[in-house]
């Protein structure tokens, strides 16, 4: 088929559902000393993630951090972060998101909480990461009042979706509901 006439694929499309993410939720819960232990992401001034919380699972490892930002964020390999034995349910999870893919290199992983009424403000990740890496992202907690979107698309995803999302294009999140919205991000790069 000439390239031209291939339909393009959407933004955001999801891939699989039912994954048991209740273990995960479990040990976050019992955890609330997990999130925002490394703030580099929400703090800075301006940031579209000004109103969320993270976890950083796995990323640079932290000793290469010598407060030059850029070159942290610069090609590195992941490693995972400490706070994996706090909840160490995320690693098989990570790992059955790999073997959905087939990925063959894991970069960073992030857990993201919206609270209720909050929003992701729009905006395009760039970077050295995020254009190695492709985005799968796996809907911890989630309803139908929250959504995922892009200019053309949006996703609402119900927890245990598993779905994959291109973030050099303009996204925002939104969260209308009375529920915290939790997700799992994945950073995978494949054969290609
Ligand atoms: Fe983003």
């Amino acid at each position: 088929m000439n390239a031209m006439l291939k339909p393009a694929l959407p933004p955001i499309f999801q891939i699989a559902h039912g994954f048991d993410v209740a273990p995960l939720l479990a040990q976050i819960d019992a955890h609330p000393d997990v999130w925002n232990r490394h703030t580099m992401r929400t703090e800075a001034y301006g940031t579209p993630h000004a109103k969320i919380d993270d976890i950083w699972v796995r990323y640079n490892a932290w000793e290469n951090f010598t407060g030059d930002i850029a070159a942290f964020n610069g090609p590195h390999a992941s490693t995972w972060y400490p706070v994996v034995n706090d909840i160490p349910a995320v690693k098989p999870l990570v790992f059955d998101v790999m073997r959905l893919v087939e990925g063959e290199q894991l970069g960073g992983v992030l857990i993201t909480r919206v609270p209720p009424g909050g929003r992701v403000e729009p905006h395009i990740d760039d970077g050295w990461h995020a254009s190695y890496y492709h985005k799968i992202a796996v809907q911890l907690r989630g309803n139908a009042e929250q959504a995922f979107c892009f200019d053309d698309a949006e996703l609402r995803p119900m927890p245990g979706d598993v779905y994959t999302f291109d973030n050099s294009q303009r996204h925002w999140v939104v969260n209308e509901s009375h529920d915290e919205r939790i997700t799992l991000i994945i950073c995978i790069r494949g054969s290609g």
